[in-house]
């Protein structure tokens, strides 16, 4: 019997990203492929993002293209995964008479059965949310590569006034230590050299006695040449001891994304953030202290409920004083069934927009001058391939995160680290000149094979 082929289209931020390679993992276990063409699919699976609502608008223009597809196509199964799953359940189904399966985040074990289901002409929903769930026996599906997403937490408890998160993703659990250390080991082994650590708040992370400066510290001593990042730290509960982690570790990225979300106290408190600005300024003052040159990014989000001009120059002069290297900058969404819901949404979009614009301006001003004084000095990077816009120039990132593009030397491929003379740069990208070789890419073992 040829086993049925599944395409996955991944929405939203890299959690969804590691699940959609978690999902490919079940799948495959279970009797089915994966396919290389969404016209050769016999399942189309969307795994969706809710954040904000043009996120939603976006999955249901999507829906409406896949109409045509089951026109076509009567026996095509296709189905909602993510966070869209958990916020509208079987609206989904009612509404939009085209989906067969809504499955949430923790119940993507089941999914080969709903399929199963779903190609007999059964439709299905599985939403529960687990308190326990980590996937931590699952082997993520991942072709060769050099940077790979693992998760090491589900969920979030903060419950941030503005954000669905905790409710389309639950409690927040743990993944066991071991699993996941096993994991990047037999990255490792493949040839991958970065791997980035993913929870909506990793400073919460916890296995045992293990807490996640732990688990940092044993990622980054499997191998030396594998960079280790990590995504989100929330300013609340950024340790003393995580900073030291990273300052005491060369592959532990010098980069920190810390969303800040607005400069206003008033605001923050609105957003149940649990911090003050000085609690962060301080932060990042004493980041800068135990690990030097470390940079940061940030999330900021423009027209929260009630704020007022004076709010937004707050946020403005917050951005001055870090001086972020980068920034996602968002309007404010509202989102039913959050805390902020019930406030009015009374910014105007005009304001809001024009708040955001400015904010983004800024943001590119900073990134543009911390970029111009980096010219001169000397980076490692690790190149990641072509540049963008031509086969002349390769491109890789520094450690803290910064797109490095120099022209082709011959013998330096993807994989390698090389180190290269800052010449000039743009806000979003740097440019470099060859300096030397640090360390070249074995080749990785499942090449050999071949
Ligand atoms: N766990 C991470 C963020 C996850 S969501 C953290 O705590 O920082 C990513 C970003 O989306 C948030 O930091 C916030 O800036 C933005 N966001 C979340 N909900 C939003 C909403 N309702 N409207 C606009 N932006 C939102
Ligand atoms: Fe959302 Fe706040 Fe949790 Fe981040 S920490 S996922 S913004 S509730
Ligand atoms: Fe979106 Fe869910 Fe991630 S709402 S940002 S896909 S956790």
């Amino acid at each position: 019997m040829t086993k049925n082929k599944v395409f996955i289209e991944t929405y939203g931020c890299q959690m969804n990203l590691a699940d959609t390679e978690v999902v490919l993992g079940i799948l495959q276990k279970n009797g089915f492929d994966s396919a290389k063409n969404i016209d050769d699919a016999d399942v189309i699976l969307l795994n969706t993002c809710s954040i904000r609502d043009n996120a939603e608008q976006r999955i249901y223009g999507r829906l409406g293209n896949l109409k045509a597809k089951k026109w076509e196509k009567k026996n095509l199964v296709i189905g909602i995964l993510g966070c869209m799953a958990e916020r509208l359940r079987s609206d989904l189904i009612d509404e939009k008479k085209l989906v067969d399966l809504v499955v949430g985040p923790d119940e993507y074990r089941r999914l080969p059965e709903f399929i199963d289901n779903a190609l007999g002409g059964e439709k299905g929903i599985g939403v529960k949310l687990s308190k326990t769930e980590t996937y931590d026996d699952i082997i993520p599906y991942r072709e060769d590569g050099l940077q790979a997403w693992i998760s090491v937490m589900r969920g979030c408890d903060k419950f941030c006034s503005f954000c669905v998160v905790p409710f389309t993703r639950g409690r927040e659990r743990s993944r066991g230590l071991d699993s996941i250390l096993n994991e990047i080991k037999q990255l490792s082994t493949r040839g991958f050299r970065e791997v980035t650590l993913l929870g909506q708040n990793v400073n919460s992370y916890l296995d045992g006695n293990n807490d996640f400066a732990d688990l940092l510290s044993a990622a980054a001593k499997i191998d030396k040449s594998l960079r280790v990042r990590f995504t989100t730290s929330h300013p609340q509960d950024l340790s003393d001891k995580l900073l030291e982690t990273i300052a005491a570790n060369k592959n532990i990225c010098n980069y920190i994304h810390l969303p800040v979300q607005s400069g206003s106290n008033r605001i923050l408190e609105l957003m149940n953030r649990t911090y003050s600005i000085e609690h962060y300024l301080n932060l990042i003052e004493k980041a800068r202290k135990i690990i030097p040159g470390v940079s940061f990014s940030t999330d900021i989000i423009s027209g929260f409920p009630s704020e007022t001009f004076e709010d937004h120059l707050a946020t403005l002069d917050v951005m001055q004083k870090v001086r972020f290297d980068g920034a996602y900058m968002f309007k404010y969404s509202p989102r039913e069934g959050t805390k902020a819901f019930r406030l009015n949404d009374d910014v105007d979009e005009e304001t809001k927009s024009k708040r955001l614009q400015e904010i983004i301006s800024l943001q590119q001003s900073i990134s543009n001058e911390i970029n111009q004084e980096t010219i001169g000095k000397e980076e490692e990077i690790l190149v990641e391939g072509f540049s963008r816009k031509s086969n002349d120039f390769l491109a890789g990132r520094t450690d803290s995160n910064k797109v490095v593009v120099f022209p082709l030397i011959d013998g330096i491929e993807e994989g390698d680290y090389v180190n290269v003379k800052i010449t000039g740069g743009t806000s979003a990208t740097l440019f470099g000149e060859f300096i030397s070789l640090t360390n070249k890419k074995e080749k990785s073992l499942t090449a050999i094979a071949v």
